[in-house]
């Protein structure tokens, strides 16, 4: 399978990689899996007290389509409402990283690790 340069770009230099502590209020731990593979997938966001996305890290145990495209979604966040954030959709994942049809799950886990995450902080902070 023929991987695009922005894949391979995210897959050999994944940006944001790591983790926050998890019982820090600020922070959000969206994780996921993908039951067609049995990939999984960490996300954890760093939010402001005004709901501002500040800084986003990322885990990913999983296929190189899975790791650019949770590589990508960190830096997308960054400086979005958690609002404006949960808007990312999967195709627009798989569009800028131009994912074959076979890895369009790899984008839905990242859209639904986002989910997840945002989640996670909304009930932690309600
Ligand atoms: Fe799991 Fe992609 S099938 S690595
Ligand atoms: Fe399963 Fe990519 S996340 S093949």
């Amino acid at each position: 399978m023929a991987y695009s340069e922005k894949v391979i770009d995210h897959y050999e230099n994944p940006r944001n990689v790591g983790g926050f502590d998890k019982n820090d209020p600020s922070i959000a731990t969206g994780m996921v899996g993908a039951p067609a593979c049995g990939d999984v997938m960490k996300l954890q966001l760093k939010i402001g007290a005004n709901g501002i996305i500040e800084d986003a890290k990322f885990k990913t145990y999983g296929c190189g389509s899975a790791i650019a495209s949770s590589s990508l979604v960190t830096e997308w966040v960054k400086g979005k409402s958690i609002d404006d954030a949960v808007k990312i959709s999967n195709t627009d994942i798989a569009e800028e990283l131009a994912l074959p049809p076979v890895k369009i799950h790899c984008s839905i886990l990242a859209e639904d690790a986002i989910k997840a995450a945002v989640a996670d902080y909304k009930k932690k902070n309600q």
